[in-house]
């Protein structure tokens, strides 16, 4: 067991009054969702596997929800990072104002490749799409925050700040040391087009266990089986789901 697993007790009862106090600012709970996910990342550094699964517990969703909602922003770090993360933008506006030179000049300059922290865990770096600042091309984030209008000298400076500890954007929190990369080897499989965990055996989508399966069941029930902890609540968008729906779907669980 890590020091950060066995101190996450103790982060999670000082978290969960603010936790409740999220939750309590929404009509559903699932809607806390994404701000309850940054809450952690603020006092871990990135989004653990025992944040999600408690998050799972107090919005009253199933672990593959909170983890399929995380896997989906580049804003959520699965995996420790370093104590700067820098997201270069490779979107449409910056590439054709130079992204490609500036992201040559973060790799060399830092002597890492997409996805990988440096070797003193200080910096890590990831190139991400669209940052919605296209105006100030070519720009990216720092920890979340936007840096623009990116040339060598700004590129200099800032590298070197950051080694100093002297950079303007606040370190983020490291309860645990990043390793090489943060990628997750099951990302890297669907981006090579093999399937997820919960898709394998499913030949199209709305076959049983595919995303259009209308009971919406089966796949979370594969994932589940993968080793997930799971609480039993799958039939969660049965709940959500009108009466009358529940009817056009031809599921006897309307009402529920
Ligand atoms: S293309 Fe880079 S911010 Fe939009």
């Amino acid at each position: 067991m890590t020091s950060r697993e066995q101190e996450f007790p103790a982060l999670l009862e000082r978290l969960r009054p603010q936790c409740e106090r999220i939750i309590a600012q929404y009509e559903q709970k699932r809607s806390a969702l994404l701000p309850i996910m940054h809450l952690f990342q603020e006092h871990e550094g990135f989004v653990s596997p025992e944040a999600m699964r408690v998050t799972a517990d107090m919005l009253g969703v199933t672990p593959a929800v909170v983890e399929s909602t995380v896997s989906f922003y580049t804003l959520l770090f699965r995996k420790p990072v370093g104590t700067y993360i820098v997201q270069v933008c490779r979107g449409l506006a910056c590439t054709i104002n130079g992204a490609e030179d500036v992201m040559r000049m973060f790799r060399e300059k830092l002597g890492v490749k997409h996805l990988e922290t440096t070797a003193d865990g200080i910096i890590s770096y990831e190139e991400v799409e669209c940052l919605a600042a296209c105006d100030r091309a070519t720009c990216g984030q720092v920890n979340l925050e936007f840096i623009y209008d990116l040339d060598e000298k700004q590129i200099d400076d800032m590298i070197a700040a950051m080694r100093a500890g002297t950079y303007r954007v606040p370190p983020m929190v490291q309860m645990e040391q990043p390793q090489r990369t943060w990628s997750i080897v099951q990302d890297v499989d669907v981006s090579r087009g093999r399937k997820s965990r919960g898709a394998t055996d499913v030949p199209q989508p709305d076959n049983p266990g595919g995303i259009g399966d209308a009971s919406g069941v089966i796949m979370l029930d594969r994932i589940a089986e993968g080793g997930l902890a799971f609480h039993g609540a799958t039939r969660e968008r049965l709940v959500t789901e009108s009466k009358e729906v529940a009817e056009l779907i031809g599921n006897d669980h309307a009402g529920h």
